[in-house]
């Protein structure tokens, strides 16, 4: 069985990295969902992708030069005219409280945003949360910055982690055992049946990103991937059901 993941929540629908995109991607049946971690000016980790507030919210300025009490008054919805309701930035101590108390395991794929900006102890602050919400068996870690991935195997070695890729990466299943890491997550471009295949017989689960189009979904069913990342899990959810 393919697990659906949604990407930033269910980005396609809600705005992204929000609660309300979390609890949306949840009641469409996802069997978890992704999100970008960044940290404040005070050390607190927030759920945002991009280093600045910019693009998703109406404010301005780099995360790392916010406090999160000056995060706190910002929009994180404000592009969606549809919803009158100011919505924050959530806090990943936040998400992970929420995800805590449903049901059959749902996954939460913390991904790490510290290819560009590198914060102090992201791992270590990250690992504790984990640990103070019980989330060790539902939660993954992954990041384009394989180095961290290395870090967060040193402070826990039972942390699940996966790396990030675009491209075509030459035997990521012998890459991905260097780092620790049990999971590739490529572009979707970079995934076909002989890379599924070979990342099976190496017991790693792939879970491609950011898969939007139903035939991909399709194939990825089909070929018994683990799991996928989309923007839009409700119909990922009625893809698996059918195929
Ligand atoms: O984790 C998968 C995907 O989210 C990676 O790219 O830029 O959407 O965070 P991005
Ligand atoms: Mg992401």
């Amino acid at each position: 069985m393919t697990l659906i993941i949604g990407h930033r929540g269910a980005a396609g629908t809600y705005p992204e990295n929000t609660m309300l995109s979390f609890q949306g991607a949840h009641q469409a049946g996802a069997n978890g969902i992704e999100l970008d971690v960044q940290m404040t000016k005070d050390g607190e980790l927030v759920v945002i992708h991009d280093e600045t507030v910019d693009r998703t919210t109406n404010g301005s300025g780099y995360v790392k030069d916010l406090t999160l009490k000056q995060l706190s008054h910002l929009d994180a919805c404000y592009t969606f005219k549809q919803y009158s309701k100011k919505t924050p930035i959530p806090t990943l101590e936040e998400v992970l409280n929420w995800a805590s108390q449903l049901q059959d395991s749902f996954v939460v794929n913390i991904e790490f945003k510290n290819g560009i900006i590198q914060y102090p102890h992201l791992e270590q602050k990250t690992i504790e949360l984990i640990h103070k919400y019980n989330m060790q068996k539902s939660v993954i870690i992954s990041s384009f910055n394989h180095y961290s991935l290395v870090t967060c195997k040193q402070i826990d070695a039972e942390i699940e982690t996966a790396i990030l890729y675009m491209e075509g990466l030459y035997k990521p299943w012998d890459y991905a055992k260097t780092v620790g890491a049990k999971g590739l997550h490529p572009h979707y471009y970079a995934v076909n049946s002989f890379i599924l295949n070979e990342a099976r017989l190496n017991s790693l689960d792939v879970r491609p990103f950011t898969v939007n189009d139903e035939e991909v979904m399709k194939n990825l069913v089909n070929d018994g991937c683990a799991a996928f990342i989309t923007d839009f899990p409700e119909k990922a959810v009625n893809i698996n059901k059918e195929e």
